[in-house]
């Protein structure tokens, strides 16, 4: 059992100075709170409450809603986004408990894109249940305050556990995450203000833990996006492959077609590797799904490269799309 000064200290910390106004910290609904942690799971703070967290409410107000729409709808609520899985799950889980989330963490955990960080987040935020986090974030302020060199996952349940606050689970989680994002920062950490500096065993050299692996450099995939007009229509496929499934787009191919115009370039890094797309226009022998007005477009879910593509100034000489979101 750690000294409960460590504890009360954090939890002091968070009264003071914890982000208290965040949307997703001023209510009790449980989808609400889940559906802020699908969203944070990949995309900061900011970006979510700025362009998606209300606008996502306003047209899924229940998670009965999100159960009662197609797929389609739902992708389309979260185009530009990114990490389009989580979607889907979320689609998924409405429909697997008719809109209703379980309480019990195993069961939460168990519904598809919750995984148990997730699901304890749940917990302790909508019902105050006295059950730790570890995110990204979490993690890192439990290397350095432990002086933990590698990030090994039973260990850190074990210290996430030893370090919770059980009767103020909901605060302690919050101000870790606070803690993780404003003052335990991957670089320069904010020692001075750090509630747990009195104790923190990685304090001297906060750096250090956990032990950095080098990153691989993420390798370039250079493909061609095939432009395909038929009376002033755009043709598109909706995707089948794993990342972006669901989602409108250009056909794309690895070797460009003979005699085809280039339109310009597009590249965009998604989370293991980097998309160079050199765009052309080619009306011959594409199999597309469908042809599209720029209004049809306009209310189709496509991901971000495919809306930098019907952004390049040479595509206004071939269609004037409506502008995208
Ligand atoms: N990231 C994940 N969950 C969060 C929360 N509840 N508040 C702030 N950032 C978060």
């Amino acid at each position: 059992m750690l000294s409960l000064s460590v504890k009360e200290a954090i939890y002091a910390w968070y009264q003071k100075n914890g982000r208290h106004d965040l949307p997703w910290r001023q209510t009790t609904d449980a989808y609400k709170i889940y559906l802020s942690e699908i969203m944070l799971q990949q995309t900061q703070v900011k970006t979510v409450l700025e362009r998606f967290y209300f606008p996502f409410l306003e047209r899924f107000p229940t998670l009965q809603s999100v159960a009662e729409a197609p797929l389609d709808d739902v992708l389309k609520m979260w185009e530009g986004l990114g990490y389009y899985t989580r979607a889907r799950n979320l689609h998924h889980t409405a429909l697997t408990c008719n809109g209703i989330l379980p309480k019990n963490p195993e069961e939460l955990g168990g519904l598809k894109g919750i995984g148990k960080s997730t699901a304890h987040a749940i917990c302790s935020f909508a019902y105050h249940q006295a059950l730790p986090i570890l995110d990204a974030n979490v993690k890192r302020v439990l290397c350095r305050y432990f002086a933990l060199n590698v990030k090994d996952e039973k260990v850190l349940w074990e210290k996430a556990w030893k370090l919770l606050h059980v009767k103020h689970p909901y605060e302690h989680n919050q101000a870790m995450m606070d803690i993780g994002a404003l003052v335990c920062t991957p670089k320069n950490p904010n020692c001075l203000e750090c509630p747990l500096n009195f104790t923190c065993k990685g304090k001297d050299t906060p750096e250090n833990y956990p032990q950095s692996l080098k990153k691989a450099k993420v390798p370039i995939k250079r493909r061609f996006a095939l432009v395909a007009l038929k009376e002033g229509k755009l043709g598109l496929i909706q995707r089948k492959e794993r990342l972006l499934h669901g989602l409108w787009g250009f056909v794309q191919v690895d070797e460009c077609p003979e005699n085809a115009e280039i339109l310009g370039k597009v590249t965009h890094t998604y989370s293991h590797f980097k998309l160079e797309l050199e765009v052309v226009k080619c009306d011959l022998h594409v199999k597309v799904d469908d042809y599209f007005t720029p209004e049809q477009i306009a209310t189709l879910a496509l991901s971000t490269v495919d809306k930098k593509i019907l952004q390049l100034p040479a595509m206004m000489g071939n269609v004037t799309p409506a502008t995208p979101k």
